[in-house]
């Protein structure tokens, strides 16, 4: 286990639950994204937080943090947003994890093996209106569904789309919305339905829900987290977690010297600094070398030199600190927000969450 921590607080969690269910319809439910360990916080605590809160449906990438999911909570429903790979299929028959299906081709398959196990699959249809990555693309989407539905173990509960650019303003979200439309209209004078129609991510909460759907899929808003400027403007959430970590070191060092790898800052005065116990194994990537400030007993303490692999040093000159002192690297705080961090290193803000470490400790708040 590494030196930094961070904190996941529920009650920021559930605030932020409350702007989503703001903006949504009332036959509209959350299916919460908690892949990649709950973007990066600790996907089982973000699950107990939203199970408490009323929240069944829960979204992943793969079958293995399905099964992590389920381990704890038998009830929920969890659906893998990725199509399975032919060696996961009794994966998904034994757990109860709803898959999704691209492709006729391991319909079938898993239709089969179903069948000869006396079981029925839970699946959603994956259709690609416009994301040009998963799903069956457009042309092919109305005939896949048809067969899919032919198929007497796989009870098919879903279709869903995926939006690229929904977090900017633009027409070619609506015209991915149009084309869903028009595929489910056309499915429904077949009387084929579904119980569950889906697509809007953060982005496409916040500027293109429609009440077409009866399902939101929010990720990045649900952790506090912006995917874009513009959503930022019209919605506002609270980082959901404090990340944070302690001074290792503390020595005052003479005008001229050099700080870190490369020696990339140099004092033009007598300085104090302080050695903090975060870096780049922690997911704090080299990126924030020179670069942004953490928090040290309510002050600004500026990041200087680069960042090694467990440590980033702080110019504490005329900070009152001592060894131990607690450093706030990110946080609700001005200019440590998940997406301050995001916007002064370049990287977007799923990755400044999903980087955090596996060695970071987690504590549920
Ligand atoms: C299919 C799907 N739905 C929803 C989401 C959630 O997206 P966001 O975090 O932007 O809300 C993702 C995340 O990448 C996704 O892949």
């Amino acid at each position: 286990m590494r030196h930094s921590s961070i904190f996941i607080y529920s009650d920021r969690i559930i605030n932020n639950i409350n702007i989503i269910k703001s903006k949504i319809y009332p036959h509209q439910q959350i299916l919460a994204i908690v892949k990649a360990n709950g973007y990066g916080t600790d996907a089982k605590s973000v699950v107990k937080v939203l199970v408490e809160k009323g929240i069944k449906f829960f979204g992943v990438a793969s079958i293995y943090e399905a099964l992590s999911i389920r381990e704890t909570f038998k009830e929920v429903d969890i659906i893998v947003l990725s199509p399975f790979l032919p060696e996961e299929v009794d994966l998904y028959l034994t757990s109860n994890i709803i898959t999704t299906i691209t492709d006729i081709d391991r319909a079938v398959l898993i239709n089969r093996i179903a069948y000869s196990k006396g079981k029925v699959v839970r699946a959603h249809v994956k259709v690609d209106t416009g994301m040009g990555r998963l799903g069956v693309v457009y042309d092919d989407a109305e005939e896949l569904i048809k067969k899919v539905k032919e198929l007497k173990n796989i009870n098919l509960e879903g279709v869903f789309t995926h939006f690229p650019s929904a977090d900017i303003k633009d027409d070619f979200t609506l015209e991915q919305i149009s084309l869903f439309k028009r595929l489910i209209d056309k499915l429904k004078e077949h009387n084929i339905l579904f119980k569950y129609l889906h697509s809007a991510n953060s982005g496409g909460i916040v500027f293109y829900n429609d009440t077409f759907f009866n399902l939101v899929r929010p990720g990045l808003l649900m952790y506090g987290a912006y995917p874009s400027e513009a959503v930022e403007k019209a919605i506002n959430v609270n980082n959901s977690i404090k990340w944070f970590s302690n001074i290792l070191e503390i020595k005052k060092i003479k005008k001229g010297s050099s700080v870190s790898y490369g020696r990339t800052f140099k004092t033009d005065k007598d300085m104090k600094i302080g050695v903090v116990g975060v870096g780049y194994a922690d997911g704090f990537l080299s990126l924030n070398s020179n670069n942004g400030f953490f928090y040290i007993n309510g002050r600004r303490a500026n990041i200087i030199g680069r960042v090694c692999m467990d440590y980033t040093i702080v110019d504490i000159s005329g900070i009152e600190a001592k060894i131990g002192d607690e450093v706030i690297i990110c946080d609700s705080i001005d200019g440590i927000r998940i997406n301050d961090i995001s916007k002064r290193t370049g990287l977007i803000p799923y990755e400044v969450l999903t980087g955090i470490g596996p060695g970071v400790r987690r504590f549920l708040k």
